[in-house]
């Protein structure tokens, strides 16, 4: 367990619901409109909003995208309003915007902080992603071995066969050989449509079943979700892909030296670290944002952690949007 960090402990824990909230609730009122692009900036207006009332000195390490490409909440950005501790923040304001557009399930407003140097500056890449929940071995997976070899280990330590794990992939071309793969061994496959934050998180949660985590996703995603594995307990191993030199380029720009390297979750997230996400759909992880009371109140259901003490907090918000 690392040490409770006093600059973190200053910049309240709670605060951080509030930020994802603010997110949360600007992108339900574009939830099933089919504009994935309106709804993700309404949600990034709202979550830098916010960000800018705490008391504290936060740049943003994982955001929106680069200066050039994003208006607001960009990769460097500071946020905050400049007196308090110095933090990093990853965000991803609406994780799942697509599903954010067509109403599906899992769609997330997603808030991580650490102290300065912290969190891996992951650029904008894919990420091949390994994970499992708590209370397997050190070591069970890993991405030098194949899908196989890792369901034969995660079977082994729980001691059921091979055919009876469960893994979440998302659902998408690329995976075909490893769904193929998996399906051949009698794995069961839970494909999701988007929103690998929720399906990671999914693993340290027995009540969805998920086993194991399998295939690749954004490396910013891989991040977030590292920070709430580091609270709740778990393995993570996700290592940079890359489909040309451009994006080479963009990791070694962010300090990244070895391109081939595996990482395990606390080379992802490190020391202590809070990690905070409010549903905006409903999903395996939170109830999304509903209209309640003639439209006059919005509900909100988030979770806050914190990784030195491990502690979960599950939010319930009811916000009068007369007053
Ligand atoms: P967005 O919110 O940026 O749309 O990301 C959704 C997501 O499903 C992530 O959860 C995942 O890491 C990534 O997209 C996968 O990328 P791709 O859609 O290119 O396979």
């Amino acid at each position: 367990m690392p040490t409770a960090s006093k600059v973190l402990d200053r910049v309240l824990v709670l605060e951080m619901v509030r930020v994802t909230e603010a997110a949360a609730i600007a992108a339900s009122t574009l939830t099933g409109r089919g504009d994935e692009k309106a709804a993700d900036a309404a949600a990034v207006e709202a979550m830098r909003a916010a960000l800018n009332e705490l008391p504290m000195e936060g740049t943003v390490v994982i955001g929106e995208g680069e200066r050039d490409e994003a208006p607001m909440l960009y990769i460097g950005e500071k946020v905050g309003t400049g007196n308090g501790p110095k933090i990093d923040i990853a965000l991803d304001p609406l994780e799942g915007t697509t599903i954010c557009a067509k109403s599906g399930p899992n769609s997330l407003a997603v808030l991580a902080i650490a102290e300065a140097g912290g969190l891996l500056n992951a650029p904008d890449v894919y990420m091949d992603k390994l994970a499992v929940g708590p209370g397997l071995p050190a070591g069970v997976i890993d991405l030098d071995r194949t899908p196989t070899q890792n369901v034969e280990a995660i079977a082994a330590a729980k001691g059921v066969k091979p055919s009876e794990i469960i893994a979440c992939v998302l659902d998408r071309p690329r995976h075909e050989a490893l769904i193929a793969e998996l399906r051949a061994i009698g794995c069961g496959v839970v494909l999701i449509g988007d929103g690998d934050v929720a399906g990671v998180i999914a693993t340290s949660d027995p009540d969805t079943t998920i086993d194991v985590y399998m295939g690749s996703g954004g490396a910013p995603e891989g991040v977030l979700a590292c920070a709430a594995l580091r609270c709740v307990g778990g393995q993570f191993k996700g290592r940079l892909l890359f489909r040309n030199d451009d994006e080479r380029a963009r990791a070694r720009k962010w300090g990244i030296e070895d391109l081939d390297r595996q990482y395990d979750l606390k080379e992802l997230a490190k020391g202590d670290c809070i990690f905070a996400a409010t549903g905006v759909t409903d999903g395996s992880l939170l109830a999304g944002v509903k209209r309640k009371g003639k439209g006059k109140v919005m509900t909100t259901e988030s979770v806050v952690m914190r990784a030195s003490s491990g502690t979960v907090r599950w939010v319930k918000g009811e916000h009068r949007l007369d007053q």
